[in-house]
């Protein structure tokens, strides 16, 4: 497993046609090439993708002015435009409060392409025929007039730019925001799918609620205007290259599905470690937490991923029905075993890369008396067949000592220790999916030692994704903005699966809030210390 054959990236590349056995090298050598043999096609291929160009469309992003519309979604637009995925039928509309003429925005939106481009430099001709699509609207989403003047405004460009009356709205906003705008879309009609007059959709971002009732509430406000077909709330880690090999590999080999398994499986870890801080997002990072930024969406997604049951057809509710049985099969937790099972931590002044670094109390806009967690560790249960009994430690925190995000199936020792006299004896298998960086799959196994006597050791064989496919991944953006458009919701969360995952970690929100279980049993100032990492 050194090395993967075919392709699953983007960029196809030419089926490998190179000879592929002791035999077909000798007659290559010889001048007699056999026929050339197709690759397998890889079940999950993104040719589904590929082969299909969205529809005309006007994309009408939310929050157009604010850090993540241009860090990632303007971006990701960007590459799918100068990669030919988007129809020439395509506009896009900015929204947001401060005032901007169209080429004061579009001049922002340039310079935030240079600074976060996933491709440098940005070809003049692509940006122009990409920025002449571009225009802005102000508004306050709170007015009714601003729903109201883009629908005149939306019409008006549909009949310009040719683009057939679909409409994906894009909420790149304060979540607070979230409910306010689709009220707001609701009463001027902005959601309607008039018969042959396109289809229009609406792509959330997380967090989707602040606990299990809030997600309740927001859902329903969702479901007042849109069909639940219409809705595609977004957890970016789904559209990330190795998380969505998650499947390809458990699903797509045979040889690893019969020991993912309470038999063979010891317990699992998902880790998701930064090394960053909360950078600018203080005042977010307040309300939020790493139980809400973290666990609620990315850990519990993973965590859904590494333990459904294969589902009958690749399609987006038969693939999101098993994660979902995933999430009511996990209890929700009672308030005394909170503690026991749940840590967690906020980072501590200190260093990084030789500078000093502020803990998070000195964070701006942060309460320098905070104790939100930027770190929380937690030992959760599947109570199901295939699992029971099986911990699943997932842990996520910010300034911790590296990035890495990472998948550790770990297996159980050999029942019976045949080789107790050797030097070393050798650890249990282990199972490592790297998400992030260092993209790979690691197993490692038990080996012996080249020599006279029985020295087993544990080696490693790695796959890197690097070398096994020397094509860079798409951002995970690119992938579900392109999914949006294509109405392919597979790698979106229906709303069921949003508010399951708060059954599991609202019960812990709660714990903590009650005076009882706050920092399980030392004090902030220990705990913060014991747990800083920088
Ligand atoms: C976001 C979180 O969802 O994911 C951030 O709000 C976090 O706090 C980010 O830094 C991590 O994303 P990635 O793609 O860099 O792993």
């Amino acid at each position: 497993m050194t090395r993967a054959e075919g392709s699953a990236t983007p960029a196809a590349r030419p089926p490998d046609d190179g000879p592929q056995t002791a035999r077909e090298l000798r007659l290559a050598r010889a001048g007699k090439r056999r026929p050339t043999r197709k690759a397998a096609p890889n079940p999950l291929r993104e040719g589904l993708r590929l082969e299909r160009m969205p529809d005309p469309a006007l994309f009408v992003l939310f929050g157009a002015t604010g850090d993540l519309a241009h860090r990632k979604v303007v971006p990701a637009l960007f590459q799918l435009w100068r990669t030919n995925l988007l129809p020439h039928e395509f506009a896009i509309v900015g929204i947001g409060r401060r005032p901007y003429a169209d080429e004061a925005f579009r001049a922002e939106l340039r310079a935030s392409l240079d600074a976060f481009s996933r491709v440098l430099p940005i070809e003049a001709a692509v940006w122009e025929a990409f920025g002449e699509r571009i225009t802005y609207h102000r508004g306050d989403f709170g007015d009714q007039a601003l729903y109201d003047g883009l629908s005149a405004r939306l019409d008006e460009l549909d009949a310009q730019r040719g683009t057939a009356g679909n409409r994906l709205y894009y909420l790149a906003t304060q979540p607070s925001a979230f409910a306010q705008i689709i009220g707001g879309l609701g009463r001027a009609g902005l959601d309607h799918e008039h018969h042959g007059g396109g289809w229009r959709r609406i792509v959330i971002e997380k967090p989707f609620g602040r606990d299990l009732g809030s997600a309740i509430r927001l859902n329903r406000e969702v479901g007042k205007v849109f069909r639940e077909a219409q809705v595609y709330r977004i957890d970016h880690y789904l559209g990330k290259e190795t998380v969505r090999n998650i499947l390809v590999f458990r699903f797509g080999n045979g040889i690893f599905e019969p020991i993912w398994h309470r038999r063979y499986v010891d317990h699992v870890q998902i880790t998701v470690a930064e090394s960053i801080g909360v950078e600018k997002r203080g005042s977010f990072y307040e309300e939020a937490g790493a139980s809400r930024d973290f666990l609620q969406n990315h850990l519990m997604q993973l965590l859904a991923l590494v333990a459904m049951e294969p589902p009958a057809t690749f399609d987006a509710d038969a693939l999101r029905d098993e994660k979902v049985k995933v999430l009511r099969a996990m209890e929700p937790m009672a308030p005394a075993d909170v503690a026991a099972a749940i840590v967690r931590g906020q980072y501590g002044p200190g260093w990084v890369a030789g500078e000093p670094a502020a803990g998070y109390r000195q964070e701006a806009e942060v309460d320098p008396e905070s104790e939100t967690e930027t770190y929380i560790a937690a030992r959760l249960f599947v109570d199901d067949w295939r699992w029971a009994g099986v911990p699943f430690y997932l842990r996520a925190g910010k300034r911790l000592p590296k990035r890495a995000t990472e998948i550790a199936i770990q297996f159980k020792q050999v029942p019976h220790a045949l080789f107790k006299e050797s030097n070393a004896d050798p650890e249990a298998n282990l199972l490592a999916l790297r998400i992030q960086p260092d993209e790979g799959i690691l197993l490692r196994f038990a080996a012996k030692v080249p020599g006279l006597g029985v020295d087993v050791r544990s080696v490693n064989m790695d796959f890197t994704y690097g070398s096994a496919f020397s094509v860079d991944s798409p951002d995970a953006y690119e992938t579900l903005i392109l999914d949006a458009l294509l109405g392919d919701a597979s790698l979106f969360t229906r709303a069921d699966e949003a508010e399951k995952a708060w059954s599991v970690v609202t019960p812990i929100l709660e714990a903590w809030a009650s005076a009882s279980s706050t920092w399980c049993s030392s004090p902030p100032r220990a705990r913060r210390q014991s747990m800083s990492s920088t």
